[in-house]
């Protein structure tokens, strides 16, 4: 597997975040909205990187229908989610790939009624955006490859290394022998 961003990059990127999503929030009812389950890693870091009141949430988004690396239809399933009227919700997930996910969240929790409503990301592939919008906050922005780590996965695999990687055929290969 080929390291494109390393564990370090990652760490001062999120900090800086961090301080941003605080000064900007400052004052203002802030709840971080979490998309299980590829946002984990970088929700437990940035949280912990702010220095405002907030409150976490979850919601869950997933592509049924698709094959492994291209999404199907999106489901997103909303019954962990507490009262958002009047909060300022960031929505939280790894990456923005075509932004439909997003897209479709953000459809979704307009009828949450929030006073409102942002999105952050690790990563943003900004070549593949199929939306009118982009990601409010994103740490990096990636080329269109195939990557894992810090909560992406593959096969849902691989969310746990420390750094975001390129899958590799072989890394394929290896993770089906076992
Ligand atoms: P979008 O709806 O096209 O923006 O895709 C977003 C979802 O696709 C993410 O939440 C990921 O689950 C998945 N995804 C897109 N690109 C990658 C990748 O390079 N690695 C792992 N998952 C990805
Ligand atoms: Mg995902």
């Amino acid at each position: 597997m080929r390291t494109l961003i390393t564990e370090d990059q990652i760490k001062r990127r999120v900090q800086e975040l961090g301080a941003l999503i605080s000064e900007d929030y400052a004052g203002r009812p802030l709840t971080v909205l979490g998309v299980l389950t590829g946002s984990i890693i970088l929700l437990a870091d940035l949280i912990r990187a702010t220095t405002v009141p907030l409150r976490v949430a979850l919601i869950s988004a997933s592509s049924y229908g698709g094959t492994r690396t291209t999404p199907g239809e999106l489901h997103i399933n909303s019954s962990l989610v507490p009262d958002l009227t009047d909060r300022h919700v960031l929505v939280l997930d790894d990456i923005f790939d075509t932004g439909r996910t997003m897209q479709g969240l953000l459809q979704t929790l307009q009828g949450h009624s929030p006073a409102s409503l942002r999105t952050a990301v690790l990563l943003w592939k900004s070549d593949r955006t199929e939306v009118s919008f982009s990601p409010d906050y994103y740490g990096f922005r990636i080329p269109d490859e195939f990557v894992v780590g810090y909560g992406l996965d593959y096969d849902d695999e691989f969310r746990q290394l420390p750094f975001i990687g390129v899958l590799e055929e072989a890394d394929k290969r290896g993770q089906e022998a076992g």
